[in-house]
């Protein structure tokens, strides 16, 4: 079975039994900065487990893009990947055990056609806070599975979330698969890792919300959040032996041995497992609407991470040129048609591969000849100090996890305490930056602020207008002596460019036109061209703030109700605010 079918299948017979098919939300999470990726489908729909209103009602369906990073160092062996889809089912304060665990097992026996026999689950176990789970066990009973395929455990195996720090979370069912070798001892059951069982689904039955304190709360009402990830299922069903072997991953594998003349073999079959799940990664956060570029913190760090460790890996297979620009285009070609903001986004995927492999591949030599002189002087077992850690991380762009792999392969230890305490200083630096970035929006409500939130919608137009669709707002301050803006853009502007754009401000308030304010569902108002940061909420009722002839955009206000109240528009300053971004500093009147 290919993906298409089996994506169309799930939601399909989720349809039937009264859910709603909702969108993939973005990659990049849009309220929680407890985490740097959405882990799971429940992640964008947390407000709604928490109890709030969905548009589309209490039953829903959706294939979520996911991105976890700590499965990184697993990647490689036949089921770990960083960037997975889950397919999921949602009840919002609806349907609970009993359903959910019912429509899993006729869903995988009756139309994934699943020996009964294949199945085996697990169940939370209890403990001093929450009950053993006996209920489930006994609807899974109900369907046809024996005692013997029921396994209990406690929280590390059967807890699920929260995804962040705090939020829904709650005990949960997982369904493995039964590969149908022997067990590898007295104790091998699903927790085991030996490869007899591999995860397919998980029910999450989340009834409870863990506080700041650590305490848990009762949800207002009782949710079902399920999750199986789409390589793994479609691999068991295909009777494949790893996810590389699915049609998500065979257009990627090909494309390798073509371009770099070399083969998927058993010697080298982990680097191109690497680089194609490398490369699906960096795609699909390239692809995203919130417009992230490789850089040193945060979701840039991870993107760059694992850009340059293709980057390497390709080198490795014997090749000295730029392919990732190649296999993301394989990617976009295999994943475009239902994530169509890869297609969107295309161009702006492949500059930026191409500016991450030129800006690596220049110091990648001189640094790995560099490590080499640094290893060489050590033996097997010794630690590489943090100083010289830090100075490949600092000099030559090495990711700190890229040379503790390099040191790995040598046996080698890398002194990670120093290298902390030497990277620290910087760290938070960027962080600070990156609170900044995004703190945005308004500092208070006075008139002159509102004029100037106004100022910076005419801005972002009129930097689309003259710099192109690449420019994405990237933050936005604003206090009662100038707005700050900060946007996805990769030089250093023109000073003809940054006329023009003062021209166009000038014009619009010049004209007098007045602000109009709509209140729309997301998805009519992108339909209607506007732009915004909201893209992921499905259905969420948004305000859309236009500008008639010149912006459209998804905002919460306040807005001047007529353009001539900014009287005049001057930029003050235009410069660069981190790698890939720009900052204009601009006042009115
Ligand atoms: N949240 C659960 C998981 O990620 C089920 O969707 O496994």
């Amino acid at each position: 079975m290919k993906a298409n079918e089996l994506r169309k299948m799930y939601v399909e017979f989720f349809e039937k039994r009264g859910h709603k098919e909702i969108g993939s939300a973005s990659l990049l999470p849009e309220n929680d900065p407890t985490v740097l990726f959405t882990t799971a489908g429940m992640h964008p729909l947390v407000p709604y487990l928490l109890g709030e209103k969905h548009p589309e009602g209490k039953r829903l369906v959706d294939v979520q893009k996911c991105i976890r990073t700590g499965d990184i160092d697993e990647v490689g062996d036949d089921t770990h990947l960083t960037f997975f889809e889950m397919l999921g089912n949602w009840s919002l304060g609806d349907y609970f055990k009993e359903e959910s665990i019912t429509m899993s097992y006729i869903f995988l026996t009756e139309y994934l056609n699943i020996p009964v026999e294949r199945l085996a689950v697990t169940v939370f176990e209890g403990d001093s806070v929450v009950a053993r789970d006996n209920e489930a066990a006994e609807l899974w009973m109900r369907n046809g599975l024996k005692k013997e395929q029921i396994y209990f455990y406690g929280r590390s195996e059967n807890w699920w979330g929260p995804a962040g720090k705090t939020g829904p979370c709650g005990p949960d069912t997982e369904i493995f698969y039964d590969m149908g070798k022997e067990k590898c001892g007295e104790d091998c059951g699903p927790a085991c890792s030996c490869g007899k069982y591999v995860e397919i689904w998980n029910n999450v039955f989340m009834e409870y919300n863990k506080n700041e304190d650590g305490t848990y709360s009762e949800l207002l009402q009782k949710n079902v959040d399920t999750g199986m990830g789409l390589e793994r299922i479609l691999t068991v069903i295909n009777n494949f032996k790893n996810v590389y072997e699915t049609d998500l991953f065979q257009p990627i594998i090909n494309k390798i041995e073509d371009i770099t003349d070399t083969k998927y073999t058993e010697e080298n079959k982990e680097i191109y497992r690497i680089i194609s799940d490398h490369m699906r990664a960096a795609t699909f956060i390239l692809g995203d609407f919130k417009r992230i570029v490789p850089s040193n913190s945060e979701q840039g760090y991870i993107l760059r991470r694992i850009i340059r460790r293709t980057i390497r890996l390709v080198k490795k297979l014997g090749v000295n040129r730029n392919i990732v620009c190649d296999i993301a285009e394989v990617v976009v070609e295999n994943y475009g048609e239902t994530y169509s903001e890869l297609f969107t986004n295309k161009a702006f995927i492949l500059e930026q591969l191409e500016k991450e492999y030129l800006l690596f591949s220049k110091t990648l030599d001189s640094g790995l000849k560099m490590a080499e002189k640094y290893f060489s002087k050590l033996e097997e077992g010794n630690r590489l100090s943090g100083d010289l850690a830090f100075k490949l991380y600092d000099t030559f762009g090495f990711p700190i996890e890229f040379t503790v792999e390099l040191a790995s392969e040598r046996k080698i230890n890398v002194d990670m305490p120093a290298f902390e305490q030497k990277f620290k200083e910087h760290q938070e630096k960027s962080r600070k930056g990156a609170a900044e970035k995004f703190k945005g929006g308004l500092a208070d409500n006075s008139e002159r602020t509102t004029k100037l939130h106004t100022a910076t919608h005419l801005l972002n137009a009129a930097l689309r207008k003259v710099l192109g669709d690449s420019v994405y707002q990237r933050g936005s301050n604003i206090n009662s002596e100038r707005l700050r803006f900060d946007f996805s853009f990769d030089r250093k502007m023109t000073k003809e460019e940054l006329e023009q754009v003062e021209k166009i401000v000038n014009e619009a308030i010049e004209k007098g036109i007045d602000v109009m304010c709509t209140e729309q569902t997301v998805e009519q108002a992108k339909s209607d061209g506007a732009i915004g940061v909201f893209e992921s909420k499905y259905g969420e009722i948004v305000k859309v703030y236009t500008i008639p002839g010149y912006s459209k955009e998804i905002c919460g206000g306040p807005h001047a109700s007529n353009t001539a109240e900014l009287k005049s528009f001057k930029i003050l300053k235009e410069e660069s605010s981190s790698s890939g971004v720009r900052r204009i500093k601009a006042t009115i009147g």
